[in-house]
């Protein structure tokens, strides 16, 4: 039983610390190329899937045994089942700036839960943390994960070419995009409707 101290409910979701059981969610992100197509330390310098999937589960485990915080990493779940269905991600960048991510299982897109974690984790980059912005990077060719930016009312800051790694052979490095989203843009009831 997940602490609730330690989770995040939102209207759909669950979001609690990741455990060791969840190596097989991890393991299906990892071992899934399309997936970790436009993930940054996925799939990239030479490490296989199993070596990735081990990787993240101790960095994701790691993170929630520090004190002071300055990285969540919530395993992603269905609040009717339970069912662990991907990754949200909230990091201290500085002392006035988080940073978010997310990554759900190919069978759980398209119903707007990333959208819905994404709002959670911004809401915590705000709150837990203390930000005054919140950021978030992709690849300019992920294309989902920029409309979940742009539906969290993020902005396109910048795009910096070549700061993404190119990922199969005789590929280009790619264009990096940052988001944002400043405090002050937000209204009383933004990050809850
Ligand atoms: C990026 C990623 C998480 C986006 O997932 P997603 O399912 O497209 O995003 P959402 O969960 O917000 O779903 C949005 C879709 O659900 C729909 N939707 C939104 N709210 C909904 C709701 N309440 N009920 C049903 N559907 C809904 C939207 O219409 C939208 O579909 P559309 O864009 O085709 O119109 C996913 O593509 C992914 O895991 N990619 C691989 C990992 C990755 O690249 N992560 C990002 C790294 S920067």
């Amino acid at each position: 039983m997940a602490d609730s101290s330690l989770t995040v409910l939102t209207p759909r979701l669950l979001l609690r610390p990741f455990e060791e059981t969840d190596a097989p969610l991890i393991r299906a992100i990892s071992f899934d190329p399309e997936t970790t197509r436009y993930l940054f330390f996925w799939g990239r310098d030479g490490m296989t899937p199993e070596e990735d999937a081990r990787r993240f589960l101790a960095y994701a485990l790691d993170a929630w045994r520090r004190d002071p915080v300055v990285a969540r990493e919530y395993c992603v779940c269905l609040r009717d089942t339970g069912e662990a269905i991907g990754d949200a991600s909230v990091e201290a960048v500085d002392a006035d700036t988080a940073e978010i991510g997310w990554i759900l299982l190919p069978g759980r897109r398209g119903r707007g839960y990333a959208t819905e974690a994404g709002r959670a984790v911004m809401e915590l980059g705000f709150r837990l943390f203390g930000a005054k912005r919140v950021i978030a990077h992709c690849d300019e060719r992920n294309a989902a994960s920029r409309r979940v930016m742009e539906r969290l009312g993020m902005r396109l800051l910048s795009v910096t070419p070549g700061a993404r790694p190119a990922k199969r052979p005789g590929e280009m490095p790619g264009s990096e995009c940052t988001y944002i989203r400043d405090k002050n843009t937000l209204g009383e009831a933004v990050l809850s409707d």
